[in-house]
């Protein structure tokens, strides 16, 4: 089912994108040909390079953050903020479309 999501370059361009549920974050951003998110380790969750902002209340259906993602958004570049996530472990649901996504100015 395809979503639409909201993408904030770190330049402030607003990018609207189709996504599919299902599909991670990490990959409709990249797949839509946005920079910002650099997603060195694959997606596992063990590099922090995916770092970005959710600016949603509540964060559009998806999950919380668990442990393992928890414990990664401590070596985030960028200030970790209440909606930081990381882009590889956002899984879009039907629920997501609108989702606005903000990408940080850097990733190291
Ligand atoms: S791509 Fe490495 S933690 Fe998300």
């Amino acid at each position: 089912m395809p979503v639409t999501l909201y993408v904030v370059d770190a330049n402030g361009a607003q990018h609207n994108i189709t996504a599919t549920a299902g599909q991670s974050v990490l990959d409709a951003v990249g797949q839509a040909g946005i920079d910002g998110l650099l997603g060195e380790c694959g997606g596992c969750c063990s590099c922090a390079t995916c770092h970005c902002y959710v600016e949603a209340d509540p964060q559009a259906g998806l999950a919380t953050p668990d442990e393992a993602e928890a414990t990664m958004l401590d070596f985030v570049a960028l200030p970790r903020l209440t909606n930081s996530r990381l882009a590889c472990q956002l899984v879009i649901s039907p629920s997501s479309d609108g989702l606005r996504i903000r990408l940080p100015e850097r990733q190291f």
